[in-house]
């Protein structure tokens, strides 16, 4: 588990008293029982996520006004536009579908004047809602909240679909009812996925109005969105842990996925890995350019924490509304890139029924489509920034690349893309996977963006490690155990929009997710290029001391790196030893090391499953961040 401080208001003073007094400090550091090798791939590898979850989801069609006809009939035009053979498979209810808690047993019953389907004599039941969208060879998806309460019950107060009777029959979410509910919707009713909310644990304080007006119990909450020393990040894990526990219970065919939708807050950019298929990293997304630029930021730096099975959501595609709508298609096919390339679930969410073929054309971007799905799974690394235009490059399982080249600004842009971002030598191929087109360069290659354009490109060519592979460019392969993030602070990096709800009303939209400090492919974890000792590294791990990562290893012999303290490091006194494991034992390690050139290690890994790379801090004295740099790190023939 990790090690959070969680500064609970209960525990703050007791935190205090540990900064405060150097030994005690020294003693929490000290605990590195959490950097024990585990000689296995321990990331997890439950539930149908594979490759990042593709479908449909009525929220950003409908809102609560979702009802049976519109879900068949998106389920229908899946079908019938060939979207599910490209594999847009789920099919998923978002709120809005329930009526309420039956109080005798506890039994949850569905709106069944919207799902007519699911009427049964004094009882409902969707079974035979999932039995037409099984029968159609799709999936069925469904949503619940971790509390008592939804987020419609607080937000959609003008809905005719909410939750009806008694405050006990409007607890519709799974507090309390975990295993029940968990047991009904997918052993009973045939589910196959679910997306689980957050508002319950959130928004019905005792003091909020909605709870005084709508006569619900009250939840003190345990997430607080602009302070993470008020979010008790163990207890959020947990009621999440507890869905996942319960889903491995009632799914023995392991037919399940399981999406936490806690809008980036209690640090689960951190933990999200360990316990759902995917979890969002952010806020709402809404129809607005700069509102899908911040939910974009806030997955986009995070491909060290994605990997088959677990995947980084910056929420569901917004393609076909606003900002994104058959007007706007250099705006709306750069949305639906970026998602691709940074692997994030593709979950359509308009009305099907009437799609123009402009949408559909987007959407069905096979070549797209393929890019996302790469069963790798290795999320692009971003290889070029500024606040205009960024460059980000995704290996495919071929070994051949991806690259995206997203203009952010509202000026036309020139950008050189070089072999050097590709990892790439000699000549290379680019074909445009929009246009089709192909070119080849040398060297580097200057492509005009538009305003708001992304270009993506499929780029063969040899590979610069050509016996090899840089870590950086297998984030899939890598699983960040323990990323030594001691205080969890909030992302910096993340495009803060005009808030759609508050507009400029109060002290403005500050940072909010925490995760900064976060193990990052070819930057140190607070976004400064990577060096050791007035070295430069263009490629390499950043990451704090007291970090374990698990890379696996396809039949590489060797793993070669660089290993030092990184320039920008912020703690000034301590010293690193670095070790490299195979399948759990000891190969080669450093002596310690501080402010000197990164030492060279070297290890036979034949045979190897999994490697792990620890960056050990012991009897640390200083609670600042250690920033360490594996440096050319890579897997080698
Ligand atoms: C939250 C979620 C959305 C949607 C709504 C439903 O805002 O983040 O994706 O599910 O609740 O009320």
């Amino acid at each position: 588990m990790p090690r959070y401080r969680t500064l609970i208001p209960a525990t703050l003073a007791i935190a205090a008293a540990l900064f405060a007094s150097g030994s005690a400090m020294a003693d929490t550091l000290d605990a590195t029982g959490h950097l024990e090798v585990t000689g296995k791939w321990t990331a997890k590898t439950r539930g149908q996520a594979l490759t990042p979850p593709m479908g449909w989801n009525s929220w950003n069609a409908y809102r609560t006004e979702v009802d049976e006809e519109k879900v068949l009939g998106a389920a229908q035009a899946l079908v019938d536009s060939g979207l599910a053979k490209l594999g847009y498979n789920y099919v998923n209810i978002d709120d809005g579908w329930w009526l309420k808690r039956r109080t005798s047993d506890g039994r949850m019953l569905i709106r069944t004047q919207i799902f007519p389907s699911a009427k049964l004599k004094g009882d409902s039941s969707f079974k035979p809602f999932t039995d037409r969208i099984h029968a159609m060879g799709l999936k069925a998806g469904i949503y619940s909240d971790m509390g008592r309460n939804a987020c419609s019950q607080r937000f959609d107060l003008h809905s005719p679909n909410l939750p009806e009777g008694t405050a006990a029959e409007r607890e519709v979410g799974l507090y309390g009812h975990v295993d029940q509910d968990i047991d009904l919707y997918f052993r009973q009713w045939g589910f196959d996925y679910i997306k689980v909310d957050a508002c319950g644990l959130n928004y019905y304080g005792p003091d909020e109005p909605v709870v005084k007006s709508e006569g619900y119990r009250a939840f003190a909450p345990i997430i607080d969105q602009s302070a993470i020393n008020r979010t008790d990040i163990p207890k959020v894990r947990a009621l999440y842990q507890s869905v996942s526990d319960a889903l491995a219970k009632s799914n023995a065919d392991n037919d399940y996925i399981l999406s936490l939708c806690n809008w980036g807050t209690a640090d689960v950019r951190q933990w999200g890995h360990d316990v759902g298929n995917m979890w969002r990293t952010s806020q709402d997304i809404t129809p607005e350019w700069t509102r899908m630029l911040h939910t974009f930021d806030s997955a986009a730096t995070r491909a060290l924490y994605a990997h088959p099975g677990a995947w980084n959501d910056p929420d569901m595609l917004f393609v076909g509304h606003g900002d994104f709508d058959e007007n706007h298609l250099t705006e709306a096919r750069s949305h639906f890139s970026l998602w691709a390339i940074i692997n994030a679930p593709l979950i359509i969410g308009y009305d099907l029924r009437k799609a123009p073929k402009s949408l559909l054309d987007i959407w069905g971007n096979a070549d797209i489509i393929r890019i996302n799905q790469d069963r790798g799974g290795h999320q692009a690394v971003l290889e070029y920034m500024s606040d205009d235009v960024e460059i980000f490059v995704k290996t495919l399982s071929n070994g051949d690349k991806a690259v995206a080249i997203f203009n952010r600004g509202l000026a036309p842009a020139e950008v050189a893309l070089t072999a050097a971002h590709l990892k790439m030598t000699g000549t290379i191929a680019l074909t445009d996977l929009w246009s089709k087109d192909t070119q080849s360069f040398n060297g580097e290659t200057l492509m005009k963006v538009a305003p708001r354009e992304t270009l993506v490109f499929e780029a063969r060519g040899a590979r610069q490690l050509a016996e090899g592979l840089y870590l950086s460019e297998i984030p899939g392969n890598i699983h960040v155990a323990e990323d030594g993030v001691i205080v969890p602070q909030p992302d910096p990096m993340v495009h803060r929009m005009i808030s759609p709800w508050d507009s400029s009303r109060g002290g403005g939209s500050r940072a909010a997710y925490t995760g900064w400090g976060g193990a990052q492919a070819d930057s140190t974890p607070y976004d400064q290029n990577l060096q050791v000792a007035g070295h430069p590294f263009a490629t390499g791990i950043g990451i704090l001391a007291g970090s374990r990562m698990e890379v696996k290893n396809d039949g590489f012999t060797r793993f070669e790196t660089q290993a030092g303290v990184d320039d920008t490091t912020q703690n000034l006194k301590d010293a690193v030893v670095f070790q490299v494991y195979g399948d759990g034992r000891l190969l080669t390690e450093t002596k310690s090391v501080y402010g000197e050139l990164a030492k060279t290690l070297s290890a036979d890994i034949s045979g190897v499953k999994v490697v792990e790379l620890v960056a050990r801090a012991d009897n640390r004295t200083s609670d600042l961040p250690l920033i360490v740099t594996w440096g050319d790190a890579a897997l080698k023939k």
